[in-house]
């Protein structure tokens, strides 16, 4: 089977780990006889916006229209402010291809310590189903004043019954294919009085078509808190834009860090591609020195080939990377070793050939 991939390795450490995710698709390829990929890679990112005043160009989008997947590294420089980078490529990706799931795996992999250290003869194996296109991310609002006393700032929160069931329905679908026992939901509508209690009107609604499937709504500080102090009851939690965004970071920590945290922004129907990346960012304070740990970006490639049906090599991906972290000869700083970024690839690549 052939898959047409649109690679935009981005700024910061993204390059760098772009560069070890390009080798895992080449040992797929090695290893799966009937897999081709046929890799384009664009250089979309805040140099190129230096140059031409734009983080794209207009066709950008029609241009990754005909790809199966994109892959991304991570966008974001110092010369670029962030609003400008993220919502001129990012967003718009997001947005026109109806990427509305945004897929984060919460995983303590094997060979890796939570630092919830009293948690860690538990399983920590849960997973963040973000709403991606809408929500307190929304385009609407504006600033009057400007520079005086008066001056006010509006961001409008969307939350339409279409963007809203779609995210949930999915959320609940796969609560039935993981363990089929659970589904919490994070809220906030003791504080935010319009969208919140439409948000859990639709929890309730659709949790009656799962009748077996316990749900909890919680409120999102609360939510918060049971991510550090009982992490191992989660199985699916769904949660608006910012929501979720913040919940992700704070379940990447509790199962290693940001270094090893994929995400994928998936358009279900599969009428447009959907894109794969770590969750962090390009990292600016650890840039250029080969020592961003590559795993977030090896395993959003796992996310994307069990995305494209192939959940066995999806596996291989991940078991490789437990085999590596328990065997603790390799690792990049952030998980206390001395190797670059490369070995760190290398070393996750050779155990795929071995298994
Ligand atoms: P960040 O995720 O880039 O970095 C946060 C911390 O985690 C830093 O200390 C960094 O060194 C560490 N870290 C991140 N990835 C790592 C890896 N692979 N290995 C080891 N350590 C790693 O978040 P920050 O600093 O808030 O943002 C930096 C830039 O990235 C900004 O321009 C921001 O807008 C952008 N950003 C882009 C995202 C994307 O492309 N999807 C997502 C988040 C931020
Ligand atoms: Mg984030």
């Amino acid at each position: 089977q052939h898959f047409s991939i649109a690679a935009i390795p981005g700024d910061g450490i993204g390059p760098e780990v772009m560069a070890e995710g390009l080798k895992t698709l080449k040992k797929i390829e090695e290893l799966h006889g009937g897999i081709h990929f046929s890799i384009d890679t664009f250089d979309w990112n805040c140099e190129y916006y230096v140059k031409h005043g734009k983080m794209m160009p207009d066709n950008g989008l029609e241009i990754l229209r005909d790809y199966d997947v994109i892959l991304l590294g991570a966008i974001g420089a110092p010369t670029v402010p962030d609003h400008i980078s993220v919502w001129e490529l990012i967003l718009p990706i997001r947005r026109a291809f109806q990427q509305y799931i945004n897929l984060r795996p919460i995983k303590l992999l094997r060979g890796l310590e939570s630092p919830l250290r009293y948690k860690a003869h538990k399983d920590l194996d849960f997973i963040v189903v973000r709403e991606n296109t809408e929500g307190e991310y929304s385009n609407m609002g504006g600033r009057l004043h400007e520079n005086t006393p008066f001056e006010l700032a509006v961001q409008n929160n969307v939350f339409t019954r279409y963007g809203t069931e779609r995210v949930i329905n999915y959320a609940y679908s796969l609560a039935e294919k993981r363990t089929g026992r659970r589904l919490t939901a994070a809220t906030k509508s003791n504080g935010i009085n319009h969208s919140m209690p439409f948000w859990d009107e639709i929890v309730k609604e659709v949790s009656k078509q799962h009748p077996n499937i316990q749900t909890d709504i919680y409120h999102i500080d609360a939510l918060a808190a049971y991510f550090i102090t009982r992490p191992e009851e989660l199985d699916v939690v769904v949660a608006s834009n910012l929501f979720g965004d913040i919940l992700t970071d704070l379940g990447a920590a509790i199962v290693g860090g940001l270094g090893l945290a994929p995400s994928g922004n998936i358009n279900p129907e599969k009428n447009y591609p959907s894109m794969f990346e770590p969750i962090h960012g390009s990292a600016p304070d650890i840039a250029g020195k080969q020592i961003a740990n590559p795993i977030a970006q090896i395993w959003s490639i796992s996310l994307m080939m069990e995305h494209l049906g192939f959940s066995d090599i999806a596996d291989l991906i991940v078991s490789s990377i437990e085999e590596v972290l328990i065997d603790r000869k390799v690792s990049t700083p952030d998980l206390g070793g001395k190797n670059s970024t490369r070995e760190f690839g290398e070393a996750i690549h050779q155990q795929m050939t071995k298994k």
